[in-house]
C-alpha cells in the first residue's frame, strides 16, 4: 500500500536517496517500514527522544502508484451526491456519520436555506458544503488542507453546485466584516493519535465572531 506521504518516492532515480523524519509515537515506524519495502534499502540514522530520521535508497523500481483521485457516492438529505477526493483527506471514501447527523439536525431546525449565507468551517471534501448548497444556501467553505480544498472544488464541479471555497487557516481568509446566517462545523479533534482541541476551540471562537445576531451555529463531532 502507498501512504500519501510516500507518493513522491517513485520520482527518485535508482540509487537516489530520500530522508524521512517523524515521531515514533505518531506512525514513523509504519512509514519507515513501508518506504524501505518499496525502495529496497533504509536505516534510521538519527534518534532524539521520540524523533527519528531515516535514510532510504532506491534499489529497485517501485510499483505503480494507485489512481490519485477517489470517487464515491453518498445519499445525504434525500439526494445522492458524488464526492471526489485526493488521498489523506478526512473520512475518505465514506461520509462521517457525525456530518450526516449534523445535516439532519440542521434541516430539521432550519429547513430551506434559500438566500441564506452559510459558513462551513473546516469543509473537507464538502460533506456539509454540498448538501447545504443544494438546499439553496450561499455557502462559503474554509479549509486549510490543500488536498481537501482541491477535493471540495472537484466535488462541487461533479455535482453542478457552487460555493465560495477559500484556502484558509480557520476564518483568516474571510474579509473582516463577513457575517453569516448559519455556521456549521464538524471540527477536527485529533492530530495523529492525540486529542487536540485547539482548532475546535478556534472554530468555536470564529463562529461566535462571525454569526449574525439571531443566526444558528451547528457543530458536530
Ligand atoms: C473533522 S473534518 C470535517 C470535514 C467536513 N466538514 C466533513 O464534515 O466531512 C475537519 C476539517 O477541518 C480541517 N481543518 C483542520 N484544521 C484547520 C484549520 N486550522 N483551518 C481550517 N480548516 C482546518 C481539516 O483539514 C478537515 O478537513
Amino acid at each position: 500500500m502507498w501512504r500519501p506521504a510516500l507518493w513522491p518516492l517513485p520520482a527518485l532515480r535508482i540509487g537516489g536517496r530520500a530522508y524521512l523524519a517523524g515521531d515514533k509515537n505518531k506512525g514513523f515506524e509504519r512509514y519507515f517500514k513501508e518506504a524501505r519495502r518499496l525502495l529496497g534499502y533504509g536505516e534510521v540514522v538519527r534518534r532524539e527522544g521520540p524523533y527519528r530520521v531515516a535514510l532510504l535508497e532506491k534499489e529497485k523500481e517501485a510499483p505503480p502508484l494507485p489512481p490519485l483521485w477517489h470517487t464515491f457516492k453518498a445519499r445525504l438529505l434525500d439526494r445522492e451526491f458524488t464526492f471526489r477526493h485526493l488521498p489523506g483527506v478526512f473520512s475518505a471514501g465514506k461520509v462521517d456519520p457525525a456530518s450526516l447527523l449534523l445535516l439532519e439536525a440542521l434541516k430539521g431546525e432550519v429547513g430551506d436555506l434559500k438566500g441564506r449565507s452559510v459558513l462551513d468551517l473546516g469543509a473537507g471534501y464538502g460533506a456539509l458544503t454540498l448538501p447545504l448548497a443544494h438546499l439553496g444556501g450561499e455557502v462559503t467553505a474554509v479549509e486549510d488542507d490543500w488536498g481537501s480544498v482541491l477535493s471540495l472544488e472537484e466535488s462541487l464541479r461533479a455535482n453542478g453546485l457552487r460555493a465560495s471555497v477559500l484556502h484558509s487557516d480557520v476564518d483568516e481568509a474571510l474579509t473582516e466584516g463577513a457575517r453569516f446566517d448559519i455556521i456549521v462545523t464538524n471540527p477536527p479533534f485529533h492530530v495523529g493519535g492525540a486529542v487536540i482541541l485547539d482548532v475546535a476551540q478556534a472554530f468555536v471562537e470564529a463562529a461566535a465572531a462571525r454569526l449574525k445576531p439571531g443566526g444558528g451555529f451547528f457543530s458536530g463531532g
